[in-house]
């Protein structure tokens, strides 16, 4: 018997989420397995580690799994102090978030009000726009611009007295593209002059190859209204616990601890991040097969004649001769899972986040095959 429940009488929706941005992630394995009845899917959506998590970090699950019916720690002590240790700071220092998107959505709660504004780069990550709106404060970006220098003028010159926070992801979301050193002290040295707060989001930090891009504790150190987020959901293999942190001076974080939920981060998402900081072995080989498979793709799309962004994490963007919306349609039907970017105002690119070397392969056949069968 299934219950028919009346229809409600609601109040008005607030006007605020009537114009909000909505956040579409990467679609489910499950979902595509239920919509077409495969079994044999790979998921390159989601920027996720294709090697899974740290056995280590397994582990620790288990063990603390008998533990569950316990409240987890509001303070979360021992990830605090662990990376305190790491990051040479003290732990008055960080705040850990049900991931780094709640960290996000931390600081624009508490420093921001309605009729405030918050400014990204071109194209930056969604959460931004979303969380943004979503507390009735205005979000403003300049247009992508493969000239950076272009795109930061136009960024400083959407910042006014209104504006609270700059999000600089680095490197960026969708994109995969970052900002260097030079370009990114001389951009702190102008946003000090403002006093907005930056956020700079390393979600992608242990993939980076290059020198050029300045660590989080760089530009912590020096930068005082910074707040460097970093999370577990990438290289560390965790997405699906949920668990980030941010960097602030502790005066930033005060104001954040006020509007945290007290019982935010789980006690197996806290277990297993602990945990997986010490599998520095898994962060190696998740490294390695991301330069080897960022190297492989490069590689394939350039022989396929495809454009692509040059990217320092762990996908690419990759730009469809053909309509992008048919070629990820058609790519589902044989299992393979990509992610569109139209939402990001880039509707030609699709994102391919870097698997194993195997479902790269797969992906490039399943691509090739689609692309030669819009020719045909
Ligand atoms: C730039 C960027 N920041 C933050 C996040 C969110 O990370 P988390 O899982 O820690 O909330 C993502 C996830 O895709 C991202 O791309």
């Amino acid at each position: 018997m299934t219950i028919k429940a009346p229809k409600p009488k609601l109040p008005p929706i607030s006007p605020i989420l009537q114009a909000c941005a909505t956040y579409v992630p990467g679609k489910p394995v499950e979902e595509l397995q239920r919509e077409l009845g495969l079994s044999d899917i790979i998921k390159l959506a989601s920027n996720e580690n294709p090697l899974g998590p740290s056995p280590i970090a397994l582990k620790a699950i288990e063990n603390e799994i008998a533990n569950i019916h316990f409240y987890p720690d509001v303070n979360h002590f021992y990830l605090r102090q662990k990376l305190a240790a790491r990051l040479g700071v003290t732990a008055q220092e960080l705040i850990i978030g049900n991931g780094s998107e709640e960290v996000v959505s931390l600081l624009i709660r508490s420093y921001c009000s309605p009729g405030d504004n918050t400014v990204g780069c071109g194209a930056a990550f969604l959460a931004y726009r979303v969380c943004s709106q979503v507390h009735g404060v205005e979000y403003r970006e300049p247009a992508l611009n493969r000239d950076m220098n272009l795109e930061l003028e136009e960024l400083l010159s959407l910042v006014d007295a209104k504006t609270r926070i700059v999000f600089l992801p680095n490197p960026n979301n969708p994109t995969g593209t970052y900002l260097n050193r030079a370009t990114m002290r001389k951009l702190l040295q102008r946003l000090q002059e403002r006093s907005v707060l930056v956020m700079l989001d390393y979600a992608y930090w242990e993939y980076v190859r290059t020198k050029d891009l300045p660590s989080p504790e760089e530009l912590y150190s020096e930068f005082p209204n910074v707040l460097v987020t970093r999370t577990f959901s990438k290289i560390y293999g965790l997405a699906g616990l949920r668990v980030g942190y941010g960097m602030a001076h502790p005066d930033i974080l005060e104001t954040m601890r006020k509007v945290k939920m007290p019982f935010n981060v789980t006690t197996l998402g806290l277990a297993a991040a602990l945990a997986a900081l010490e599998d520095e072995a898994h962060v190696k080989r998740s490294y390695d097969l991301n330069v080897e498979g960022i190297e492989y793709l490069e590689k394939e799309f350039q022989r396929m004649g495809l454009d692509f962004w040059p990217s320092q994490a762990n996908f690419l963007l990759v730009r469809m001769p053909v309509d992008a919306k048919q070629v990820y349609d058609k790519m589902l039907t044989e299992g393979v899972i990509l992610r569109p970017v139209a939402n990001y105002r880039l509707p030609e690119f699709l994102r391919v986040s870097v698997g194993t070397m195997s479902q790269n392969k797969r992906m490039i056949a399943s691509l090739e095959k689609t692309l030669r069968g819009f020719k045909a």
